[in-house]
């Protein structure tokens, strides 16, 4: 699970705390962070070494995020959000949840990004791209005699039959990226119909979108739908992992980053945000292990990353699927048809 456990958040701002006296001065800036702790941290760390600012940390993953700052909407305690899917990012600006911010870096990056902050009238910029598949445990496939899933259309056979794991939309930004991706792939009708089906193979929709791949490296389950930067990590820390990007053609995320309306640490929020589309910032994905594409052109790509010139990815509507009305729309189809069947 992507949550940190709350003894390792209350042990980093200890030790943040600890360097509390040249960061007084300098004030505080608190990070909504929706990838992985281990980068989280990093970011925490670095950031304050190289301002004085002091960092507050609260990870969590992109759906839950974007419900927080919904929630405390008359009253900001976030300053910004750092990662997550794209698609509740751009809902967030619309929402008005979101404050427009043009960073002098945004010549830097490469327009995929830039088109993240175009398509939200400046409220929110690409840090990151990954694509969307499958996470496989080798060992357990080879174990039941089952060939490594390649397309979407094999997740619908007998011999999954409850070997499947995929996060839960209405807190994990990956799974409303795999039910978009899937809508724009087969047309909505046919992916809800594929959804339902898939359904009787799927064992649990998780709370947080990497939880299906750590289950897949434990050996929990033999297949997940993830993003396959996500495995990577995995397979690198020993774990019997391959990814695969389904032949019909997959979706992709565009990782973003936001500042929060009514930030009550609006300059360090901007210094922070300049900070991370840095390519000393963004390489800190990497050595924290994540292998994401980083959106400054100066970044070098982790020679891990997976390639995303060698897959088959689709033209993802990030301006539509992004769009506020529906993605409540297809969560709330997701949640009356899909997530609460009966498995049979
Ligand atoms: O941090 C890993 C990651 O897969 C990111 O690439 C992505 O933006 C994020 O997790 C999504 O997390 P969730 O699905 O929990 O919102």
């Amino acid at each position: 699970m992507k949550i940190a456990p709350l003894a390792a958040i209350v042990a980093a701002s200890t030790a943040l705390a600890s360097l509390a006296s040249p960061a007084h001065a300098q004030g505080t800036v608190n990070v909504y962070c929706s990838v992985q702790v281990e980068w989280c941290t990093a970011i925490a760390t670095e950031f304050q070494k190289a301002t004085g600012v002091r960092v507050a940390i609260t990870q969590k993953g992109s759906g839950e995020t974007i419900a927080q700052m919904k929630a405390e909407a008359q009253n900001p305690k976030g300053d910004v959000w750092f990662g997550g899917t794209g698609d509740p990012h751009l809902q967030a600006a619309e929402e008005n949840l979101t404050e427009p911010y043009k960073s002098p870096k945004l010549a830097e990056l490469h327009p995929w990004a830039v088109k993240q902050s175009n398509d939200s009238s400046g409220k929110t910029v690409g840090i990151y791209a990954g694509a969307l598949g499958f996470g496989l445990n080798t060992e357990l496939l080879a174990k039941k005699n089952v060939p490594l899933p390649a397309c979407w259309a094999d997740l619908l056979k007998p011999n999954l039959k409850g070997e499947i794991q995929m996060a839960n939309p209405n807190s994990s930004g990956t799974a409303y990226v795999a039910i978009a991706t899937l809508v724009q792939v087969m047309g909505e009708n046919q992916a809800f119909d594929f959804l339902k089906k898939m359904h009787v193979n799927v064992n649990a929709y998780t709370r947080s979108g990497t939880a299906p791949m750590k289950a897949v490296a434990r050996g929990e389950t033999a297949v997940s739908i993830s993003f396959v930067h996500d495995g990577v990590t995995e397979a690198l820390a020993g774990f019997p992992v391959k990814t695969a990007t389904p032949c019909e053609g997959t979706g992709y995320e565009i990782g973003s980053m936001s500042i929060i309306k009514g930030a009550r640490n609006l300059a360090n929020a901007r210094k922070f945000y300049d900070w991370a589309l840095t390519p000393a910032a963004q390489q800190l994905g990497a050595q924290a292990k994540q292998f994401q594409v980083p959106s400054n052109k100066a970044t070098p790509v982790p020679d891990n990353a997976p390639k995303l010139t060698s897959m088959k990815l689709i033209d993802y509507d990030f301006a539509k699927y992004g769009k506020s009305a529906e993605r409540r729309r297809l969560i709330a189809r997701w949640d009356a048809e899909v997530g609460g069947l009966p498995k049979q």
